[in-house]
């Protein structure tokens, strides 16, 4: 079988899907071979086996105690990716996955203390962790803060409940915004509840991974209480589908020979604003993982949150990745 992208050389048989909650499931694969992977780790899959539309998931499987590698999705409203995987893809079909990629993993951040933040979907990684770490590394002390929107919305419940009660070592704290529902308390993160779940926060290393707007709560928190930024690690990737964080302010984007402006909302990412005007882009992953959207800006104010695929060299020139670039002022693009 010959990949359908370069990226993506690992082809996997799909065993079986189960339905998590009302929107997330998880897709069991046979791998015919040897697949090596952290806990934490995630693969950009081809989706509809396509070279150029390629999409990042967490790995929620663990490795060495799970009996297949497994993918847990959610499904987004207008997400290709995860629309075809959930709604389209059957037991019996074959994926293409890449080679397990990313930092976020307990293998490359050591400790004998976790604080471990999750939000929705963002618990994948940190069941896949929880699951390595009571297993391999039964000493160490995990607390967990779950955030979620309802109980039905808790993913691997009851997997959570059994982990839980085979290792004291593992606390769950499962919080919601608004919920009269018993196991569950009500409220927001704060500071002072980050302190009460780990008194020690400043002795753990701390895990985080939900939306970037939740993200930057839990890091200013996490500042705020004295978290050393060595000890903070947050999951990096985000998908433009997400992109909640434009703000109502616009700015200019100016583009190409002869020059032409527009106005897009300050915060957005430079992908979301070029397809918004309908400017050509490739843009494989949206995960700033496999370099296709590289593009240069020449002056212009903004940040990234990944430029895993840049040269320092490039990164001087302004070359960034639109999928992980956040306009926050004027722009011109070469
Ligand atoms: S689309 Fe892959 S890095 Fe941006």
């Amino acid at each position: 079988m010959t990949p359908p992208s370069p990226l993506c050389p690992n082809p996997m048989q799909v065993h079986s899907i189960q339905q998590e909650t009302a929107d997330v499931w998880t897709l069991n694969l046979i791998n015919p071979d040897v697949y090596l992977y952290q806990p934490g780790q995630f693969a950009l899959v081809s989706i509809r086996n396509s070279e150029d539309t390629l999409r990042a998931y967490t790995l929620s499987s663990s490795p060495g105690l799970s009996r297949f590698i497994s993918l847990s999705v959610r499904r987004l409203p207008e997400g290709s990716g995860s629309n075809w995987l959930t709604q389209e893809v059957k037991p019996g079909d074959v994926l293409w996955l890449s080679d397990a990629q990313g930092d976020f993993s307990c293998v490359q951040h050591p400790s004998d203390r976790y604080l471990m933040l999750a939000a929705g979907c963002g618990v994948t990684p940190i069941m896949s962790m929880c699951r390595w770490l009571v297993a391999n590394r039964p000493q160490c002390d995990i607390r967990v803060i779950y955030n979620v929107r309802t109980l039905a919305d808790v993913i691997f419940a009851d997997e959570w409940q059994d982990l839980c009660t085979a290792h004291p070592q593992l606390q769950l704290t499962l919080i919601a915004k608004q919920s009269t529902q018993s196991g569950l308390l009500n409220g927001r993160i704060s500071a002072p509840f980050l302190q009460q779940v780990a008194p020690d926060i400043t002795e753990r290393v701390v895990m985080a991974c939900g939306s970037e707007l939740y993200m930057q709560q839990i890091e200013q928190l996490c500042t705020q209480l004295g978290v050393p930024a060595s000890r903070f690690h947050k999951e990096q990737f985000h998908t433009s589908a997400e992109q909640s964080d434009a703000s109502n302010e616009s700015l200019t984007l100016r583009i190409g020979q002869p020059l032409r402006e527009f106005r897009v909302p300050v915060g957005s990412t430079l992908l979301a604003a070029l397809e918004a005007h309908k400017l050509p882009v490739l843009a494989a992953c949206r995960a700033g993982v496999c370099g296709s959207c590289k593009t240069r800006i020449v002056a212009g104010h903004y940040t990234t949150s990944s430029t895993m695929t840049l040269t320092p060299a490039e990164i001087e020139q302004g070359y960034v990745l639109a999928c992980s670039c956040q306009l926050q002022g004027d722009a011109t693009l070469a």
